[in-house]
């Protein structure tokens, strides 16, 4: 618990932490049954310096759980066509159970193509319209990693999520659109808005849980947030500092929350949730392919 007066910290690294050794554990049970190493393959294409970054961790965190990774590294120029080859390669290879391109895309591949053409089995990031339809109807499928994280954070603070009222800032396909179908399914009372939502900060002060998927940084400022409201924050911008360095900032007021009953910081809020909840899917994925779900 928190300090009286200082709203609670949900930290993503530890989360991320005990949800990686759940993951490590579930592989190695894999491996002592003779079952294959699950692998996932990770495909950047071009050189957009934020990707790098996410890839460079994805690719670490495999590692770590005792994930097999695949890197394909591919230029900017590379052709759909030339794309598309490679998911069909990586779709029937036994070898790979998650297949991850990391978006943004270069603007002369219609990333919608390319995610429509992964095998929805091997789908670890959940953007497939096969998968997007199951979430939609509840009815299974593999679920985008950060609103899985989201949805983990929560729970370390709330039980049951039943008739509470719930606000999404963000309509993003990756995450404010599955966010909220994962609250309805948890009997939330959902509200998507976004940037263009009129009268937003009243809105948002009805909130018992907001989630802020903007990428608008310090859009949510305290007078929003009602007290002992939980905030869940998913935005994170570079911003240029004076003296060169840069700064990570959510789309949260931090400093302006402490009113709210619980926070997540940015960084180390709800990026590791991410990258460790890929790792889960990918082992789901592993374990879907051999007909044994959990
Ligand atoms: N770009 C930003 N977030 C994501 C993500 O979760 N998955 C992929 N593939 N690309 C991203």
């Amino acid at each position: 618990m928190g300090e009286p007066g200082l709203a609670q910290l949900i930290d993503g690294r530890a989360l991320a932490r005990q949800l990686d050794e759940e993951t490590r554990k579930g592989v190695s049970d894999r491996v002592a049954l003779g079952l294959a190493v699950p692998g996932l393959a990770v495909v950047l294409v071009g050189q957009d310096p934020a990707s790098e970054v996410y890839v460079a961790h994805k690719i670490k965190a495999c590692a770590r759980v005792g994930i097999t990774s695949y890197e394909h590294r591919l230029p900017a120029e590379t052709s759909q066509d030339a794309l598309l080859t490679l998911i069909a390669r990586l779709n029937i290879d036994s070898t790979v159970h998650g297949i991850l391109v990391q978006v943004p895309l270069p603007a002369h591949i219609d990333a919608a193509v390319i995610l429509g053409a992964i095998n929805p089995a091997k789908d670890v990031d959940g953007f497939h319209p096969v998968n997007v339809g199951r979430l939609s109807t509840g009815t299974g499928g593999l679920v985008p990693c950060t609103p899985l994280g989201v949805m983990r954070m929560l729970d370390t603070i709330v039980d049951d999520l039943t008739g509470m009222n719930a606000v999404v800032i963000g309509k993003s396909n990756i995450v404010g659109k599955p966010i909220a179908m994962l609250l309805l399914e948890r009997e939330a009372t959902v509200t998507v808005t976004h940037i263009e939502t009129r009268g937003l900060p009243e809105i948002a002060r009805q909130a018992d849980i907001i989630i802020a998927a903007a990428g608008a940084p310090r859009l949510v400022r305290g007078f929003w947030v009602k007290e002992g409201a939980i905030l869940i924050d998913v935005g994170i911008t570079r911003l240029a500092r004076d003296g060169g360095r840069e700064q990570l900032v959510g789309d949260i007021a931090f400093d302006e929350v402490q009113h709210a009953k619980a926070v997540t910081p940015v960084p180390g809020g709800v990026g590791p949730m991410t990258i460790a909840c890929l790792l889960s899917n990918t082992l789901k994925a592993a374990q879907n392919a051999e007909g044994q779900l959990p």
